[in-house]
């Protein structure tokens, strides 16, 4: 995705604070590698480092990702939230499921990951359990209506991540390629629905391809 956070930064800034990132440990290098051997878009180092500081300072004890691919940053959240936290994880493919497995197994996490198989928005519908942390990363399309199931499932103070929300840019754009409207259209929705949230305080942010981060207000009685 460094062409997307390109597109937001001066390519300058965004090698800048590539470089900032610390290192990272022997698994998590070899899924980069293997996001880059196949193409698969897993989160950018610096989302992943936004997710791990938002899930260590939260404490999120359930957590669910929309959009696994590979278990990327399903790893990053459970080992950031700590040993009572669990992740659900909801990816299409079944192949990818199988191999997010495999990543998780390696880092010993399958007690507190489930992927399971199947539409985000299907699997949402049938989350019951209050929801302290959600992460959505999945078909941008789809954006406004997982903001819809997700902030009835939120608990109190409960937190939505939600990357690409800036799409290259193209969100801030008058003139948007006729392949990216509809994407772009959606996120423009997603983004202004959630900041303007009455149960909400939210803020959009120019990291990596545009990151979104809410936080769910307690009811005032
Ligand atoms: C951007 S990737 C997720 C990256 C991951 N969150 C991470 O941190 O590395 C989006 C994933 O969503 C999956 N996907 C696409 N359509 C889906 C759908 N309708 N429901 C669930 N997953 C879907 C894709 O196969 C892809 O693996």
């Amino acid at each position: 995705m460094k062409a997307a956070s390109d597109a937001i930064l001066r390519p300058e800034q965004a090698a800048y604070l590539e470089a900032l990132e610390p290192p990272r440990d022997a698994l998590l290098a070899k899924m980069e590698a293997r996001a880059a051997e196949r193409g698969y878009p897993v989160s950018d180092p610096e989302v992943a480092s936004f997710l791990a500081v938002t899930a260590r300072g939260a404490r999120p004890r359930f957590i669910v990702e929309l959009g696994t691919n590979i278990g990327y940053g399903a790893i990053v959240l459970a080992r950031a939230a700590g040993p009572d936290a669990r992740v659900l994880t909801f990816e299409l493919s079944h192949d990818l499921c199988e191999e997010a497995r495999g990543f998780i197994a390696e880092a010993g996490l399958e007690a507190r990951i489930t992927v399971r198989q199947g539409a985000a928005l299907h699997e949402l519908e049938k989350v019951e359990q209050p929801i302290d942390l959600a992460y959505i990363d999945c078909v941008k399309e789809e954006y406004p209506r997982y903001l819809e199931l997700l902030v009835p499932r939120l608990s109190p103070h409960g937190i939505i991540v939600a990357d690409n929300t800036l799409w290259y840019g193209h969100v801030a754009r008058s003139v948007v390629p006729e392949a990216q409207r509809e994407r772009t259209e959606a996120l423009r929705a997603f983004n202004l629905a959630l900041v303007q949230h009455p149960l909400l305080r939210a803020v959009v942010l120019p990291l990596g391809d545009g990151v979104a981060y809410a936080v769910k207000m307690p009811a005032v009685s």
